[in-house]
């Protein structure tokens, strides 16, 4: 789907009932970059907002934060069965066999429809119109989706451009069939992309990743507040409808340049980027699983979430936040793994 003519919806909607994260314990400051990297921790703040990420040891795959991840996910209150996993990554843990199936296998769904879908840091949101087409054609009843990535492993370990901006992580959802007027609805998915500016980031290999920053920086807020309008408007809100914006974590600059262009103040913007760093298609689903947990994100608050990634991609979508059990709140605790 174009970002342009999204086509009408009837009643049904997908609807989230199920939220979860995962992260490594390993933290690494901008102080210990620092150590191995001539930068300073002032840069790092002042030009992205990061003050750290979290890193997976090689003992850490994107299989394994995916499963922890969803394992949370799973334990929310799903009436129907899962019948699909889609799994967002830019990192998958081989070339083949994709890692869905292998998820799958170890959350007790073999049998699963089970693919991996690589759409950079605007995976998590082509995961959810993927999920929503699922659910609309009849192909699953509820749909886990995932966005999982070990980011940190792209970038050449010795480029203080690009190192300092990455961490790992990833985060789940379920979404089952519901209406339009439930609390969960997701609204229309605005997505779409332009290969023609692929080198603009480009990693042909773990350890190579090149970045044109700059340019970068324009696309993602341009596409990022486009997309974000599309989607909006598509879901029939008025952006001072939105009681939430969530923009995927790339940058603080660029998150907070989106803002200004909705018009959207900044006690309704969602941020983690400090404390994780750009988790690729990790970073909303995190995002939402952090902010539920802290109160920042209530049943019932409007929120327009919007991303953009490597491809390049871009998406947006609508979601009214549900009311998800007590027992089911992801904590501060269980959202940054112990290892
Ligand atoms: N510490 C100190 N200096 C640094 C540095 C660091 N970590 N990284 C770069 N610099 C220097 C550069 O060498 C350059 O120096 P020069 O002027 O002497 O040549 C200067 O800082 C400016 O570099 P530039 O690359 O223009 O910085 P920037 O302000 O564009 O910031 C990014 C770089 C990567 C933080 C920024 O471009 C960005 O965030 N882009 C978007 C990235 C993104 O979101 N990617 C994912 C999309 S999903």
């Amino acid at each position: 789907m174009s970002t342009q003519g999204i086509p009408g919806r009837g009643e049904w909607a997908a609807v989230l009932c199920g939220l979860g994260a995962a992260l490594p314990a390993t933290v690494v400051s901008n102080a210990d970059l620092t150590a191995r990297l001539d930068t300073t921790d002032e840069w790092i703040r002042s030009r992205t907002g990061i003050a750290q990420r979290r890193i997976a040891g090689t003992d850490l795959t994107t299989e394994d934060l995916a499963v922890r991840a969803a394992t949370k996910a799973l334990t929310g209150p799903v009436s129907v069965p899962v019948q699909a996993v889609v799994l967002a990554t830019t990192t998958p843990d081989r070339c083949c066999p994709a890692t869905a199936p292998a998820v799958a296998a170890r959350l007790g769904l073999t049998g699963a429809l089970a693919f991996d879908l690589a759409a950079g840091c605007t995976g998590f949101l082509y995961a959810l119109a993927t999920a929503a087409g699922l659910i609309a054609a009849s192909t699953a009843e509820a749909v886990l989706v995932i966005g999982a990535d070990r980011l940190a492993a792209l970038p050449d370990p010795g480029d203080r451009t690009t190192v300092p901006v990455f961490g790992d992580g990833a985060g789940a959802v379920v979404l089952q069939r519901g209406t339009a007027a439930e609390r969960g609805a997701l609204g229309p998915v605005a997505v779409g992309s332009d290969g023609t500016q692929a080198d603009l980031i480009r990693a042909p290999r773990p350890g190579a990743l090149r970045m044109e920053g700059a340019e970068v920086f324009r696309h993602a807020a341009d596409r990022m507040s486009a997309a974000a309008r599309n989607a909006a408007a598509a879901a029939g809100w008025a952006l001072s409808d939105v009681d939430r914006l969530a923009p995927h974590q790339a940058n603080a600059r660029i998150t907070g340049f989106v803002a200004r262009q909705l018009g959207i103040p900044d006690s309704r913007q969602l941020h983690n980027i400090e404390h994780v760093g750009n988790t690729g298609a990790a970073s909303l689903p995190v995002l939402l699983a952090q902010a539920a947990a802290d109160g920042r994100l209530t049943p019932g608050h409007r929120v327009l979430l919007t991303a953009f990634g490597a491809g390049l991609t871009w998406g947006a979508t609508t979601l009214t936040w549900p009311d998800l059990p007590p027992s089911h709140q992801p904590t501060e605790g269980s959202v940054a793994d112990d290892r």
